[in-house]
């Protein structure tokens, strides 16, 4: 299937890694030109073609002047990622009344701020384009007891915000859409230093027989965790014409862990 955006922009944030790697290599393999931003720039980013560019988005000004930099590389932008996201794991609080501010305020940082800025910035090009914006959200926003709930509370101002922004500039000509992925096999869960393993050291099991066991444990139906390539293929299609009447929508992908309708 040709999904027509061959020679077309993106950028994706949080890219050097993960679900927002396999989303710029699925871009560049549909023929969009892709800069790819974190704060590290890997040889990951560049072997597929992307144009990697460092930058802290969580920092006031990070945002706006890494979109800057990255209009200066394409011309413009018909697709923004906003993937960057993280802290629904074990460092952060277990319970709400030992949570700290600064805690929520990291949190929302990585989370939220950092996409109403970085959207902001882009804003001017994707309308003068007819863009798009994809932003990531999670399960734990319609499901919190799932994740630490700073990480849940951030993920469920992303589907506001987003459903906000799509009501607002839709009309304009500018399409936005979120996906909330379940649990994605990335190295945060399956690597040696991540997630998954200390979770496996802190219950005395071995990584692999976590990673059997952690599907079932959040309910997916089918039995596994997604691929980062399945989020990649997604983000593809919901960027392309054929998704042209997809707005404002939300897309799960978790294997059938969200039981209602
Ligand atoms: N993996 C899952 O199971 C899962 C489930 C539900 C939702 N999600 C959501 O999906 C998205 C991607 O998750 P992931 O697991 O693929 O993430 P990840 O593996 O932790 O990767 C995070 C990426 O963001 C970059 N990054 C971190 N802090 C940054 C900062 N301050 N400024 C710029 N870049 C920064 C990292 O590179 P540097 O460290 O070099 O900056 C890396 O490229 C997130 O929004 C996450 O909440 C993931």
């Amino acid at each position: 299937m040709d999904l027509q955006l061959t020679g077309t922009t993106a950028v994706v944030t949080g890219a050097s890694r993960g679900i927002g790697l396999a989303i710029t290599q699925a871009l560049i393999a549909e023929g969009v030109r892709v800069v790819a931003g974190a704060r590290t720039v890997t040889p990951h980013m560049q072997a597929h073609g992307a144009i990697a560019l460092a930058a802290d988005l969580t920092t006031p000004d990070g945002p706006a002047s890494f979109i800057e930099r990255a209009q200066a590389e394409l011309g413009g932008i018909d697709l923004l990622v906003n993937n960057l996201g993280g802290g629904g794991d074990n460092e952060h609080p277990a319970t709400f009344l030992t949570s700290t501010d600064e805690q929520w305020e990291e949190i929302f940082g990585l989370n939220f701020f950092s996409m109403v800025r970085t959207t902001r910035a882009a804003l001017p090009s994707l309308l003068e384009r007819g863009g798009s914006v994809i932003n990531f959200s999670s399960m734990s926003s319609r499901i919190p007891h799932t994740a630490p709930l700073p990480y849940a509370s951030a993920k469920g101002a992303v589907n506001t915000f987003s459903k906000g922004l799509a009501e607002e500039y839709g009309p304009q000509g500018v399409r936005v859409n979120t996906i909330s992925p379940g649990a994605v096999l990335t190295e945060q869960w399956a690597g040696p230093d991540g997630f998954g393993a200390q979770l496996a050291a802190a219950r005395g099991i071995p990584l692999e027989q976590l990673l059997r066991e952690i599907p079932a444990e959040m309910g997916a139906t089918i039995g596994q965790f997604a691929d980062p390539s399945d989020v990649g293929a997604l983000v593809a299609y919901l960027a392309s014409p054929l998704a042209a009447a997809i707005h404002g929508a939300d897309y799960t992908i978790n294997a059938g862990a969200i039981k209602t309708v």
